[in-house]
């Protein structure tokens, strides 16, 4: 059965190009971001990591760490991160993991064979600190992924852990959260900081 969210994330070992992982003893009590990409010297692709690479600072701020992956070799993976700096402006600054017997890829049912018998899928899936998947999306091939998306889910993630919110449409850090569903307005009230809107009895709106 495919993975679902609050699954535990799969272990494994891998080669990548930052040497040998175990993954879970790699994240530590960090956040996860796993993303396979569908193969090696592909132009979407290139943009992809690309673009990870110059959000470091954004994912260290947020204490997740990245790791990409797909069946390509490990010689081919650190010629490839040579085209992606320099096409890219950046310098690839987390591991891709080279994935050829496709054993990752089998664990997080990475591969699609309706889709493509040979290459992963656009597949991302977030980790949290106790190894719990908390999202999974998956993209086709010919659709380059929204990375701000990840940080945004991320930022939502990280906020409704720690306070009883949830986060409405489009929401954005900064903005209003609105309060769960179980907190009635009053106790909402006493529970917040700031001014709490009753919109309905169940659409609450309030900034943290
Ligand atoms: C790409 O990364 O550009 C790509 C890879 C596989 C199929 C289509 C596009």
């Amino acid at each position: 059965m495919a993975l679902q969210l609050g699954d535990i994330a799969p272990n494994f070992t891998a080669e990548t190009t930052e040497g040998t992982i175990n993954y879970h003893e790699w994240l530590g009590d960090s956040w996860g971001v796993l993303f396979s990409h569908p193969a090696d010297y592909t132009p979407v692709c290139t943009t992809e990591l690309g673009r990870t690479a110059k959000l470091k600072e954004e994912f260290d701020k947020r204490n997740v760490k990245v790791c990409a992956l797909s069946v390509d070799s490990l010689e081919d993976h650190k010629g490839w991160i040579l085209d992606i700096n320099a096409t890219q402006h950046t310098s690839v600054n987390f591991p891709i993991i080279a994935d050829e017997n496709k054993e990752v890829a089998e664990k997080y049912g990475m591969l699609h064979p309706n889709a493509s018998t040979t290459f992963t899928v656009r597949s991302v899936f977030i980790i949290d600190p106790d190894k719990k998947i908390r999202l999974t999306i998956t993209y086709p091939a010919s659709t380059g992924r929204n990375f701000n998306e990840i940080l945004r889910v991320i930022d939502s993630m990280q906020l409704t852990d720690q306070y009883s919110v949830a986060t409405p449409v489009d929401w954005k850090k900064g903005d209003k959260v609105v309060v769960a569903p179980t907190i009635p307005t009053e106790e909402a009230r006493k529970k917040f900081p700031n001014e709490v809107e009753e919109i309905r009895p169940y659409l609450r709106l309030t900034d943290l």
